[in-house]
């Protein structure tokens, strides 16, 4: 069923989806890999459309994948699909600059993390709204981290209490980050990052175990189990 997206909401989503999936090993790109018979790309677009406040969503697509794309998401929401780049901040930028006239609040979520619920999309956009400029969803981190050494040797024990593992989807005013990624000079893994480095204050709202990123073929196969589990709308 096509997803009605909100001509009233006040929210763009980028959807940064143009990575090879080299940690996932052989088997096309990786927004394209199926779970539960549909491409991770399907499972992620399907939640955010089902998000009330959700106005447009821009995809950026594996570069040459674009019609291929299109086709496959067409049931799915009316969306934009654009060539993505060759590191994920170009893929970003591309997304970014397909955003129309509208939307001030822009979210930026990773095709990988396919199983995030709609309840997350939907509380960053609301931070954002309620004043920040910025906004991540962040979970603790549950093991001992350590400092090693090339060699293999232990440096140090960091201290884990003041540590977050960071999802998506990141939230932003838009014209904060427009300024961010006009202002880039290296590529950075989040658009968060870029943020930090204008010394714009970024806040937090909690994150959830269902957006992990699928990043290797364990994530697949926990991914896959999962999905019969977890409802599209629910926040666990
Ligand atoms: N991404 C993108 N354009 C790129 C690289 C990554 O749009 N040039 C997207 C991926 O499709 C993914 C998200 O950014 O949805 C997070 O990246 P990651 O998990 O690293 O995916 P890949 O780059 O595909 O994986 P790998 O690093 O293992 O190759
Ligand atoms: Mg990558």
């Amino acid at each position: 069923m096509t997803a009605q997206l909100n001509p009233r909401g006040d929210v763009a989503v980028l959807v940064p989806a143009a990575g090879a999936g080299v940690r996932l090993g052989p088997g096309g790109p990786k927004a394209l890999r199926r779970i539960g018979g549909e491409p991770l790309l399907v499972h992620a677009v399907r939640r955010i459309a089902t998000a009330p406040s959700v106005h447009t969503i821009v995809v950026a697509a594996p570069p040459g994948d674009e019609d291929a794309v299109r086709a496959l998401l067409k049931p799915v929401a009316e969306l934009t699909v654009v060539a993505g780049g060759a590191t994920r901040q170009e893929s970003v930028a591309a997304a970014l600059a397909a955003v129309p006239t509208g939307p001030e609040i822009v979210l930026v979520h990773d095709a990988a993390r396919a199983l995030t619920p709609t309840a997350l999309v939907e509380s960053v956009a609301e931070a954002v709204r309620g004043g920040e400029d910025a906004v991540i969803p962040v979970l603790p981190v549950v093991d001992t981290v350590k400092e090693v050494s090339a060699a293999g040797v232990v440096l140090g024990t960091v201290d884990r209490s003041a540590l977050r593992a960071v999802q998506t989807p990141q939230g932003f005013r838009r014209a904060v980050l427009a300024a961010a990624h006009a202002a880039a000079v290296d590529p950075l893994t989040d658009d968060a990052g870029l943020v930090e480095k204008q010394g714009v204050r970024v806040a937090c709202v909690p994150g959830s175990e269902y957006a992990l990123k699928i990043t290797r073929p364990f994530d697949l196969a926990l991914a896959e189990h999962l999905l019969g589990a977890v409802p599209l709308a629910g926040h666990h």
